[in-house]
């Protein structure tokens, strides 16, 4: 995969900016991290709650406002090449996986709130890996985002612009949880966030200082929109199937009241283990597995959230191969390499690993301990990175995750 993954070590940023715009300087600097998620995976969109933090690694974005409607955006990876559009409530989409839709999908969804907006130019750099699993398209379209809001002189509260978002990022075909919003915008350095859907809410937790977060890439990309998309929306679409019927028959039984759209609210009511049941008496396989990932995962997050709270890593760990095995085994999610680099963080002492994300490639997260993170850092280079020959720069792959403050936008 080489270097072409983020693009550190480049020039001066400001300089690269006049050489793409020549005659114009940047004024502002909209910054907005990727995350990792520690545990709730595949919930946010079923209504149920996640928790995450936000990275180092970020969405850099060099701004010069316009004083027409154009936006233009050159991306400081060579993949990505240069896009143009005018900001409008209707803006006309690329084709599905262009990166240009995380560019029109924030413009679009502000312009329809706002009215008339002006544009800007601007220079994105990036020091996360792309499709990964860490969010950094969300930081893209969060990063942007806060930038047209700046340019035009509009705020919004953190959670309303985090859920405007969230809707927002649908333009491009994912039909995404609004997880990675959330945390990319309004995290606290230090801090996971228990975030909760319908209404949005964020709770925040500190990280205690002796536990260490290792992230480790499969060296496969999971494009959120490209293969893994459908894959995605399939699942989505079956959570909202089993719902149906499990709330249903609820309902027909008494035991929640007609029209339960979703797990939170029939969660409230019927009990995991009752929900389970009427799963297995009423759904066929597939649809069964996903309602059991889905309805145990939520709690997962609870007891995660507690046990972080009183520095109890050894559970933390024992629920984040709980939701790993739920992920492989009844979500589906998982692949050989998420596989292979779990055991080997379970092999080397860690105390819980799991894949983070969406899954289909992308990250695994292991937790360790300050006298065990050594030695699981060690595991993922000798036994998984090693044995693949030339995979570019060792700590873009391979890190401690810290949790970082949310997005920010300065005037330069
Ligand atoms: C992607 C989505 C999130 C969430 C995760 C899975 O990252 O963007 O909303 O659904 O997958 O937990």
């Amino acid at each position: 995969m080489g270097s072409s993954w983020v693009d550190h070590g480049l020039p001066d940023p400001s300089e690269a900016f006049r050489k793409a715009f020549p005659g114009r300087s940047p004024t502002l600097l909209s910054r907005a991290p990727g995350r990792v998620n520690l545990i709730g995976e595949h919930t946010d969109y079923n209504g149920l709650p996640v928790f995450p933090m936000a990275l180092r690694q970020e969405i850099r974005i060099l701004l010069s406002p316009r004083d027409d409607a154009l936006v233009r955006v050159v991306n400081r990876k060579r993949e990505f090449g240069p896009r143009e559009f005018t900001i409008s409530h209707e803006i006309p989409p690329h084709v599905t996986g262009d990166w240009a839709n995380y560019l029109k999908a924030p413009c679009q969804a502000l312009a329809r709130r706002f009215g008339d907006l002006n544009g800007f130019d601007a220079l994105v750099s990036s020091t996360l890996p792309v499709a990964s699993g860490l969010s950094s398209s969300s930081a893209l379209v969060i990063a942007l985002g806060q930038a047209v809001l700046r340019v035009n002189e509009k705020t919004l509260s953190t959670l309303d612009f985090a859920e405007e978002m969230a809707a927002a990022e649908r333009y491009t075909g994912t039909q995404g949880g609004g997880m990675d919003q959330a945390i990319s915008a309004g995290a606290l350095e230090g801090h996971a966030s228990r975030i909760e859907f319908g209404p949005l809410e964020v709770f925040e937790t500190p990280v205690p200082e002796d536990w260490r977060f290792v992230v480790a890439h499969t060296l496969v990309r999971a494009e959120k929109s490209g293969f893994a998309q459908d894959a995605y929306n399939t699942r989505t679409k079956e959570c909202r199937e089993a719902l149906e019927v499990v709330a249903g028959v609820a309902a027909a039984r008494g035991l929640a009241p007609e029209g339960v759209v979703s797990y939170h609210h029939l969660l409230e009511r019927v009990c995991i283990q009752d929900l389970v049941d009427l799963g297995e008496e009423n759904l066929e396989g597939t649809l069964l597995k996903r309602l059991r990932h889905v309805v145990t995962e939520g709690s997962r997050v609870y007891d995660a959230e507690h046990a972080m709270k009183r520095g109890d890593r050894l559970t933390f760990g024992l629920l984040m191969n709980a939701s790993h095995q739920s992920l492989r085994e009844d979500y589906e999610v998982s692949s050989p390499e998420l596989d292979e680099l779990v055991d080997l963080a379970l092999g080397a002492g860690a105390a819980g690993a799991r894949l983070t994300g969406a899954g289909f490639g992308g990250c695994m997260v292991a937790l360790a301990g300050p006298d065990s993170v050594d030695g699981v850092m060690e595991s993922m280079e000798q036994g998984f990175y090693q044995p693949r020959g030339d995979v570019g720069k060792l700590d873009q792959i391979l890190f401690q995750a810290e949790a970082s403050q949310g997005a920010t936008v300065e005037t330069l």
